[in-house]
Order: structure tokens, then sequence, then C-alpha cells
């Protein structure tokens, strides 16, 4: 595909540690900042940045109004036009497309897109809380349901439907336990038996503790370039070929089929057709595996396979490291942690590393192609994004 076929390019990129820091968000962001320029080769000089956009849910409510104006002090931006983009838990896919649709307007041709969550400092009670704001009010958060209550209805309705399923939830926890064993910015590092996720503690039957993402800090930066300038930063961008975006009724009772995320299905159609692209050219995946049945979901939403086929896809060793279709090699929500506004930014972060033959033990060999695959909340949001190497 030549520079026309691109939508805009990746040109440098940072990330925290994610887990349980001691830092508040304006380090992390500055860190994750920092880091972003100094990765571009060719040196990028602040001023050049025209635009900038922060996602963040805004979790304990640390800087409710305005916060985007705390990247642009940490950025060293000051006066840079900045916006927030809140979409729960797809906040860094839905501020990758805005970063991408600003250079495609021409309002500049340098764009600074960052996600943050600080979670891991609120007591048991106000965490809850503050992970439920992005369900539904009136229905599911005063009655009582969590996410982790409404990924639990949904697997339970696909393993009433799949029964070798609960196997297959297992091999999610255990692959992406392993691969995040291999990123040493991942929350969770260490390996996981499947015999450790059946026997563990229940959270929402069926899904136990190694069935969910943690609650962690962390932040993640991504320095966009217009396709046509990349190559003044560096010989080896990013290219962003295909956007996608969807949505879907907040409340999951007002949905025809709890197994199917039509936000992701719409987001994927559009992605695919915008970048003129066939899934069987896709090389890698960063999905949404908040909880270990959403990556199952992923997989048949995205249209890698017919619904009930993500099991024995992710059962035959597919989706492992060195499978045919690679999924969440940096660890995915599940192990590398989920601070909810830094999770789309993070996901283009290890796809920048991947398609740069740059991610050390957790190398894809060869990989070209990317597909990044941000939900927010029970899927009431989507972004699909497509990438290739330059
Ligand atoms: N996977 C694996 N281990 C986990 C874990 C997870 N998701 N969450 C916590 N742990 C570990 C901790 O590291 C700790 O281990 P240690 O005793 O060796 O130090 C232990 O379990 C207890 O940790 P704690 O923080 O007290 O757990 P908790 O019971 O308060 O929380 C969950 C566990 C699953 C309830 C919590 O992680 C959670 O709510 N996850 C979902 C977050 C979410 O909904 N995000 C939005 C998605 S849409």
């Amino acid at each position: 595909m030549g520079t026309l076929g691109h939508r805009a390019a990746i040109v440098g990129a940072g990330h925290t540690r994610f887990g349980v820091l001691d830092a508040g968000p304006r380090t992390l962001l500055r860190n994750a900042v920092d880091g972003a320029f100094a990765s571009v080769d060719r040196g990028a000089e602040r001023r050049r940045v025209g635009e900038a956009f922060l996602a963040t849910l805004g979790f304990g409510g640390w800087q409710i109004g305005n916060a985007s104006a705390v990247l642009d002090e940490e950025a060293g931006l000051v006066g840079v036009p900045t916006t927030r983009v809140e979409n729960a838990c797809a906040s860094g896919g839905f501020a990758l497309r805005a970063g991408v649709r600003a250079l495609e307007e021409g309002r500049t041709d340098l764009v600074l897109v960052a996600g943050v969550e600080k979670m891991t400092d609120l007591r048991a009670p106000r965490r809850r809380y503050w992970l439920g704001v992005s369900g539904d009010t009136e229905w599911e958060r005063l009655a009582g349901l969590t996410f982790a209550g409404v990924y639990g209805l949904i697997a339970s309705d696909y393993v009433h439907r799949y029964p070798s399923a609960r196997d297959a939830l297992a091999e999610v926890a255990v692959k992406n336990h392993e691969n995040g064993s291999r990123n040493p910015n991942a929350h969770f590092q260490k390996r996981i038996l499947r015999e450790d996720v059946l026997r563990a503690t229940r959270v929402a039957d069926p899904l136990g503790l190694f069935d969910c993402c943690p609650v962690s800090d962390g932040a993640a930066a991504l320095l966009l370039a217009r396709a046509d300038r990349a190559r003044e930063f560096t010989d080896t961008p990013v290219y962003i070929d295909g956007l996608g975006a969807g949505s879907d009724r907040l409340a999951v009772q007002e949905r025809p089929d709890l197994t199917r995320f039509t936000a992701t299905q719409r987001a994927a159609e559009e992605a695919f057709r915008d970048a003129e692209l066939a899934r069987d050219r896709i090389h890698l995946l960063e999905v949404h595996d908040c909880f270990t049945i959403a990556e199952l979901l992923a997989l048949e939403d995205l249209g890698f396979v017919g619904p009930g086929g993500a099991v024995d896809l992710t059962l035959s060793g597919a989706t492992r490291a060195g499978g045919r279709l690679p999924v969440n090699p940096d660890g995915g929500l599940k192990a590398k942690g989920h601070p909810i506004g830094a999770t789309g930014v993070s996901q283009a972060y290890e796809i920048f590393l991947q398609l740069r033959a740059a991610a050390g033990g957790r190398q894809v060999p060869g990989a070209e192609t990317a597909l990044a695959h941000n939900v927010g909340g029970a899927g009431a949001t989507a972004t699909v994004t497509l990438f290739s190497r330059g």
C-alpha cells in the first residue's frame, strides 16, 4: 500500500509500567509522553505538536473537568488545543480515532494522543463505585450489577450454548498470563496453570479471579504524524490504514443477544472496508479481553470465526504467541492490566513495537499488519483500528 492509502502514522510511543504504582496521574502521563518523544528516531520538537487528546475516565474523580489541560501541562504543550475523550474503557481507541481525524482535517501534522488512569489508590467500595459508573445506571448499577457480574451473565449464556467454552476461557487466561510473563510493563508477569484458573475464587460464576482483568494504574502515549510526513521522523513508521467505531444500547438487557457485541461488529466492518483489507491478511490482534469471555466474543464479532467458533480456535492453540493468529501478545488486559483510559492507547503502543520488530521476547515473527479492538464497558462503544508496517 502506498502512502496515499494510509490515514496517518505512529512515529513515537511511550508506556509506563502497568500495575499498583506509587505515582499519580500527572507523573504517569509525563513519563509516558516523555517516552513517546524520546522514541522518535529523528526527534520531534514539541512545538510541532498542533493538537493533543487525553483518554481518561477520571477514575476516583482526580480531575473531572478539563483534564486534558493536565496533559498539555505535563507534555510541555501549554497553549496547544487539547480535548479529553471519555468512552469508558474505549476512551483510548476513540482518542486515537480523534487524533487521526485531526491530522486528516489538516489542522496539524503532528498530534499527541495519551491515556492515563490511576485506580489503585481507592478503597474497595469507592473502587467498585468508579468501576460501575460506565454501566447502565437505571437498571444495572442500582440493582448491584458490576461489570464482572455482567460479563458473568454473558459467559453463562455462552457456556450454556457451547459447553467446551469453559476450557477455552481457561486457555485465554493461561495464554495471556504466559504472554504477560514476557512483557516487562505488564501488571502480572507470572505464568498460571489451567488448574489455577479453574480452582480460583469465583467472582461472578462462571468467571473466577483469573478470568478477570485487574485494577491497574498506568499511562501510554503516541505521537501521530500525517502519513506523508512520517518519514521526516523515522524510517519505520507504523501506519494506520483503517478506522472503525460503533455503539450499542448501554444496558445489556435491552439487547437481543447477550453473546454478540454489535458495536464491535460494526466497527470491524467499517475498519476493514476503510483499509480495503481482508481478515486473512492480519498477522496479530490486540483485543479487549477485560474478562476471558470478552476475548472469545471479540474473535467472533471481529469476523475471524463464526458464532461459537472462538472455542475451537482458542483450544487449537492458534491464538498463542507461536500460533497462526496470535492474540494479545503483550498479555492483554488480563495480564498486562487495564488502567481504563490508557488501555486503547497501550494496544497501539504494542502494535507499534510489534510491527517495527522491536517487541523483544514477545515478538511475533514477520508481523506486518495488526488489528486493535477496544470496548467501552460491556460493549456499549467500540473501536477497531488496522495498522501496517511502513
Ligand atoms: N487476576 C489475577 N490476580 C489478581 C487479579 C486478577 N484480575 N486481581 C487481583 N489479583 C491478585 C492480586 O495481585 C492479589 O495477589 P497477592 O495476594 O499475591 O498480592 C490478590 O489477587 C488479591 O488482590 P485484591 O486486589 O485484594 O483483589 P480483589 O478481590 O480486591 O479484586 C477483582 C479482584 C477480580 C474483583 C478485581 O481485580 C476486579 O474488579 N477486576 C475487574 C476490573 C474491571 O471490572 N474493570 C473494568 C472492566 S469492563
